[in-house]
């Protein structure tokens, strides 16, 4: 028994001198393989002790496993010890006053954050903000706003038609955002303010002021008292907000079917202030911005109201012409171009 004990102590002694000298990580390697692998003496003396007498195993077994530990753990601390040595301490040490590499940030399109800053001016001022559908019945987008079928009003606006199943209504890709107005009125009673931001579509060639998907918003404001003065105002403060700037409004006599009367907008130049004329406003001091007007007893009484109870106030304008404008932007393209070096400006 002593002999088998000593001769155990002898492998474990001659295990630790040799991981005492060895150099490398694959000199280790070796030194375990041959004391702990499967193939090892020791590991035949492990095996071997169901073998002996249960008093026998209990006199060597502790201590045989014992050592075997010690072996593991000797095999470790060498290895950590190597690890440590090989570390370049000055070429691998983390300098902390580093300025730190700065990753590209996203950010929201140029056209959100206007309509952001769009919404954040109107209801500032008691406006709602409402929505519709961009796939919109005939109903919405003409009929309820007194442009029938074969009106001429209609091909003013190219639509883009969508084949509809049988029976089922004619639908399009709406061409105004003026097909919200019927919509909200139907669910609610005047007196009420609304701005409805959203994206249009019409089939037109595209230029540097055109595009076949834009934005406009609309706004639409109802009460018994509502004049055109209301519109004046509610555009001048909103113009002169947007733009940081005392903006003067223009209202020229137009034609659109679901108001009367109705007016083309302008307002005065950016650029001159409208006092002298320039480049930006063709040297006539005025830059158009969309359609406007009282809204048409004809569209109340679509939505559901009685005639001549109520006045309302509508316009519709396009979203990119004002980003255009305040931010100098000369072709409307860019916007759906994704373009980052376009993008990234702002
Ligand atoms: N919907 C019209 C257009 O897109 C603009 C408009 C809106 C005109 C409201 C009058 C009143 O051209």
């Amino acid at each position: 028994m002593n002999e088998l004990k000593k001769h155990v102590v002898d492998i474990q002694n001659e295990a630790f001198a040799l991981v005492a000298k060895a150099k490398t990580e694959t000199d280790l390697n070796e030194i375990e393989i041959r004391f702990l692998g499967r193939k090892s003496e020791f590991n035949a003396l492990l095996k071997g002790l169901k073998d002996l007498s249960s008093e026998e195993r209990q006199a060597v077994g502790p201590l045989v496993n014992a050592i075997k530990q010690e072996m593991i753990r000797s095999f470790a601390e060498a290895r950590q010890k190597m690890k440590l040595a090989s570390v370049d301490w000055e070429k691998d040490r983390l300098d902390v006053t580093a300025p730190g590499v700065k990753l590209p940030e996203g950010h929201l399109h140029i056209l959100t954050q206007v309509q952001r800053e769009i919404e954040d001016i109107f209801t500032s001022m008691g406006f709602d903000i409402a929505s519709g559908p961009e796939i919109e019945t005939e109903f919405y987008n003409f009929d309820a706003l007194n442009t029938p079928a074969h009106h001429p009003a209609r091909d003013m606006q190219d639509t883009f038609y969508i084949k509809s199943k049988d029976g089922q209504e004619n639908l399009s890709l709406r061409s105004q955002t003026s097909a919200v107005q019927v919509r909200y009125m139907e669910q609610h009673t005047p007196p009420f303010r609304i701005i409805a931001p959203g994206r249009v579509f019409r089939n037109e060639a595209t230029d540097t002021t055109h595009e076949h998907t834009f934005f406009q918003f609309e706004a639409l404001m109802v009460g018994e008292d509502i004049n055109v003065g209301n519109l004046k105002y509610v555009a001048q403060e909103f113009f002169s907000r947007f733009f940081k700037t005392e903006v003067k409004i223009r209202l020229r006599p137009s034609y659109f079917p679901f108001v009367e009367p109705g007016f083309e907008f302008d307002i005065s130049c950016l650029s001159c202030g409208g006092e002298k004329g320039c480049s930006a406003c063709r040297h006539n001091g005025w830059l158009e911005l969309g359609g406007a007007g009282m809204v048409n007893q004809n569209v109340f009484v679509n939505a559901g109201y009685e005639r001549n109870r109520y006045q309302g106030l509508a316009w519709g304008f396009g979203l990119e012409r004002l980003a255009m404008m305040k931010y100098d932007i000369p072709d409307i393209r860019l916007f759906h171009s994704g373009d980052t070096r376009f993008l990234s400006q702002f």
